[in-house]
């Protein structure tokens, strides 16, 4: 249909290497980006409970004839119910007219709380019992993947992370890719683009390949093995960041565009977000 990638997560899934995000949009926006991605060919979904759009990306799978099957949902357990997974992830389903999800994580480890290896367990508690087939963690730093990994014997097929050309995480990446962890980028675009999309290496590679710079960011994240799910609730930008199978970067390319790495973090740090 589309040539899009797929990648094999270390459970066995498969899972869509492009995805639609859908942070920061309204029920109404998530429904009609959702339709719309459907449309062009996506098949994979990202949302959090934390999002409060839940319910127009259940209402978008419904308005499609896409089988149950073909599609991939992702949603994520928020810091305040890390203690009750359960009733949340029943919460997450009615919402999205599901009756299982494709990959549930937890949304940030909260250290401070301590409660993030009592709430992995539980996923890997209602993952036996089928409600969902994948588990995963967002935003883990290599001392939370440490801890459950130990605690609990079970390493998440995923650790979506704040990934873009200025903040590239490059340690963690690899330290992910050690432990057969796929790392997913959150903020792929930088949010827009900001700092990004003017940047003349990026700029000379969309003239050189006739593409945009969002593309040219995308296939990045793609050329460096990564999940990438940037946000859009613009029918043209929805059309635009999937139409990226058709090209690739060389080896040149991506090494050179290792040099716009910052340091430069766009969201909170991990280590000490969002005490409750
Ligand atoms: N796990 C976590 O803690 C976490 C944190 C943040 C985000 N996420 C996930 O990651 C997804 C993506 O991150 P994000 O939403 O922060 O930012 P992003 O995808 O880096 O950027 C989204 C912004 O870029 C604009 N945009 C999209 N395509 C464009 C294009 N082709 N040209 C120019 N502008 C374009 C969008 O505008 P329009 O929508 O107006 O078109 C929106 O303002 C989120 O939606 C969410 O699913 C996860």
């Amino acid at each position: 249909m589309s040539g899009q990638p797929f990648i094999k997560l270390h459970d066995g899934r498969l899972m869509p290497q492009l995805g639609l995000g859908v942070w920061q949009a309204t029920v109404d926006q998530t429904r009609q980006a959702v339709s719309y991605a459907l449309k062009t060919g996506y098949r994979s979904i990202d949302t959090a409970a934390i999002y409060q759009n839940e319910a127009g990306v259940g209402q978008a799978i419904q308005d499609s004839d896409i089988p149950r099957e073909e599609l991939f949902i992702t949603t994520k357990l928020w810091n305040t119910d890390q203690l009750h997974a359960a009733e949340a992830l029943q919460t997450s389903l009615q919402k999205l007219q599901l009756d299982y999800i494709d990959l549930y994580l937890l949304h940030w480890p909260c250290p401070q709380n301590n409660h993030y290896i009592a709430a992995w367990q539980q996923l890997i508690e209602l993952q036996q019992q089928g409600l969902i087939k994948s588990i995963g963690v967002c935003n883990f730093q290599q001392q939370h993947l440490q801890a459950i990994i130990r605690e609990t014997g079970v390493t998440p097929v995923i650790n979506q992370i704040e990934l873009h050309p200025l903040f590239q995480q490059r340690p963690l990446h690899a330290w992910n890719g050690l432990h057969h962890i796929q790392t997913e980028s959150w903020s792929p675009l930088a949010q827009g683009g900001k700092g990004v999309f003017d940047q003349p290496q990026i700029r000379a590679l969309a003239e050189k390949y006739a593409k945009t710079p969002a593309q040219i960011v995308i296939r990045w994240h793609i050329d460096n093995g990564l999940v990438v799910i940037p946000k859009s609730v613009t029918d043209t930008r929805i059309a635009e960041n999937f139409a990226v199978f058709d090209f690739r970067l060389e080896k040149e390319e991506l090494t050179a565009l290792a040099a716009l790495d910052a340091g430069q973090r766009l969201g909170p740090d991990p280590d000490n977000f969002n005490k409750v």
